[in-house]
């Protein structure tokens, strides 16, 4: 069935809020790369990339809709944070956001009778519920160890070989 207009235009901010989450985690990567945080950094990366793969999913969903790709701008995230904990809760901030977006969304379908996209965002509503889980959890830890820099590369370390496991599953 084709997607309404206003849909494709909602699919598409998604797309946008995906994209934008990739670009995000990139530039947090930097952040704990150039501070010599290597466990950090590469757990950035590979939510950078995997929010690079939820991007193509949808652009995959519209294409096989026949929908024509219509590029949004991106905007420019922020690089600096006062700590690793202010550089995780920026993280699970927009998570939460992203997921608040995804519900508004899934309700919008459900009202429309738009079945097939509403059982294509539920593997959206599932992922989010992870990642809000996975930044909760950082947020939780780095809160606990204070500025206790002993505990922060301990955590560091425990990141890396997380993100390490991952990659290799
Ligand atoms: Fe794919 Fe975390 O939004």
């Amino acid at each position: 069935m084709k997607l309404p207009t206003d849909l494709v235009q909602n699919l598409n901010e998604q797309l946008n809020r995906e994209l934008y989450a990739q670009y995000f985690y990139l530039v947090m990567a930097s952040y704990f790369l150039e501070k010599e945080l290597k466990g950090f950094g590469r757990f950035f990366l590979k939510q950078s990339k995997e929010e690079g793969e939820h991007a193509l999913r949808l652009f995959s969903y519209l294409m096989e809709k026949g929908v024509p790709f219509h590029p949004l701008p991106l905007e420019i995230p922020p690089k600096n944070y006062e700590t690793p904990l202010a550089c995780f809760q920026a993280a699970y901030e927009y998570e939460q956001k992203v997921t608040l977006s995804y519900y508004n969304l899934l309700k919008k379908v459900r009202d429309m009778g738009e079945y097939d996209t509403e059982e294509f965002l539920w593997w959206y509503i599932r992922e989010q519920r992870e990642e809000e889980n996975l930044m909760q959890g950082w947020v939780h830890k780095l809160t606990l160890i204070g500025e206790d820099a002993v505990g922060l590369l301990v955590l560091d370390k425990e990141a890396g070989e997380a993100a390490e496991k991952e990659e290799s599953d």
